[in-house]
């Protein structure tokens, strides 16, 4: 566990200090000014499936509240901001005609943080798909490919040149497996040779869009944001062994080795038999374009069992509001890992944080688990760069409560507190921690 304390000054001049958010988790406004409805408006509407029955209609109001928001990341005192657009905003079906009003938004939101000097961090896809694209199999359509490209080729002519990165997908594992395999998250379909397709549609429009970006001429930095954590065998017995080295191929090889080195893994294509995915020739290049960044969204590590699950409370370290362990090491571990394996050109951590149950008393909220967790993992980050390791980038997840998909509004990610009654925000003392970090002190 590393304990040690490391103030800001002992990161690169130029490291990139941020929060990060998403379109549909802040947002609400879910029909406002021509938007069209996405795969979790629909997904929210059926019963069941969110823990408190809730959805995105209103959320924390960002839509509106916009200007203040911006404010609370300035006074944190963070240099980047991430937040990713709703496509159903700026392109309500998905593939015909773009809303004017939507690319307003984001360019009132753009100009807000140009004028506060906060960098802009811009995620194409962090889940919100047009539901009109779901209605012809989403993600496992292969038409979807070039439906994204055209989309991304938009938002990049008219934002590439205003913003500091551009990614193309925020977690594509999350998307495909949650979302068409294990069915939890939007769209809730339950098929292993659907999700297969999905992954491979998805790395393959991220390569496609890539391309057509790059063909804009822009420099701008473009990249991919993957969910990765280091994963151990529950123990010593060689079938936990195999499961784990399986488990890492399904995770994370999969995506890694086709982004960086144009191949899916043939283990784990062999595992997947019948349901691996369906390529057409030129498709391995196409995927593997050189990305500008990697972003890694980190929370926890795994376990990988052959028999009965992991019990996370075995290793005696603090479990988060989602049962999720606080293994800051482990991120350490993970970015030493990719860099050693794989070498991208930039590393990024595009979110880690961490759900606790938040009291305010007196108009205080003192946090300090998530503080905890906050501080321990920039100190692990730093840990991977005294390693060798050139990481480039740390985003706390997240500015602020919000909907957390499946969860509802029950877990509470933010750095500010947002009482959902009266969308008043308070910084959380995690927040105030952040900002006097950020200030040097
Ligand atoms: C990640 C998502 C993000 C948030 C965190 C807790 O998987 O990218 O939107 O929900 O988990």
């Amino acid at each position: 566990m590393t304990t040690k304390t490391v103030s800001r000054d002992q990161f690169p001049k130029d490291f990139k200090w941020g929060v990060a958010t998403s379109s549909f988790q802040i947002e609400g406004a879910h029909d406002s000014d021509g938007k069209g409805p996405s795969i979790w408006d629909t997904f929210c509407a059926t019963e069941g499936k969110i823990a408190d029955a809730s959805n995105g209609h209103v959320a924390c109001e960002h839509y509106t509240r916009w200007p203040e928001d911006v404010d609370l990341i300035a006074r944190l005192g963070v240099n980047a901001y991430r937040f990713s657009m709703s496509w159903p905003r700026v392109q309500p079906d998905g593939q015909g005609a773009w809303n004017e009003a939507g690319f307003a938004f984001y360019d009132q939101l753009i100009t807000a943080l140009e004028e506060r000097g906060i960098e802009r961090h811009l995620t194409l896809n962090h889940w919100d798909l047009p539901q009109s694209l779901q209605d012809q199999g989403g993600w496992a359509n292969r038409d979807v490919c070039g439906h994204f490209t055209r989309y991304a080729t938009e938002v990049a002519r008219r934002f590439g040149h205003r913003v500091h990165s551009i990614c193309t997908h925020n977690e594509p594992w999350v998307i495909a497996i949650l979302g068409y395999e294990q069915g939890i998250f939007a769209p809730g379909i339950q098929s292993r040779s659907q999700a297969m397709q999905a992954v491979h549609h998805l790395l393959l429009s991220h390569g496609m869009a890539l391309q057509a970006m790059r063909g804009l001429g822009l420099a701008t930095p473009m990249g991919i944001v993957l969910n990765l954590s280091p994963i151990y065998p529950a123990s010593d017995d060689p079938k936990d062994v195999a499961k784990a080295k399986l488990d890492d191929g399904l995770i994370l090889r999969l995506y890694m080795d086709a982004l960086y080195k144009g191949v899916y893994p043939q283990d784990v294509i062999d595992h997947l038999g019948s349901d691996a995915p369906q390529l057409q020739a030129g498709d391995l290049a196409t995927m593997a374009q050189s990305n500008d960044f990697l972003g890694v969204n980190y929370y926890t590590r795994n376990f990988s069992s052959s028999g009965n699950p992991w019990d996370v409370t075995s290793t005696g370290n603090a479990v988060t509001d989602m049962g999720w362990e606080v293994y800051p090491q482990g991120l350490t571990e993970l970015l030493c890992r990719l860099h050693t394996d794989y070498h991208p050109q930039g590393l990024w951590v595009t979110e880690n944080g961490a759900a606790f149950k938040d009291q305010m008393v007196n108009g205080e909220v003192n946090d300090p688990q998530r503080l905890a967790y906050i501080r321990d993992h920039i100190a692990a980050t730093h840990d991977a760069i005294q390693q060798g390791v050139p990481v480039g980038a740390y985003f706390a997840w997240s500015l602020m409560d919000n909907f957390e998909w499946a969860s509802g509004y029950a877990k509470r990610f933010g750095l500010v507190h947002v009482d959902f009654e009266t969308q008043k925000r308070t910084f959380k003392n995690s927040a105030l921690w952040y900002q006097k970090f950020l200030a040097g002190k």
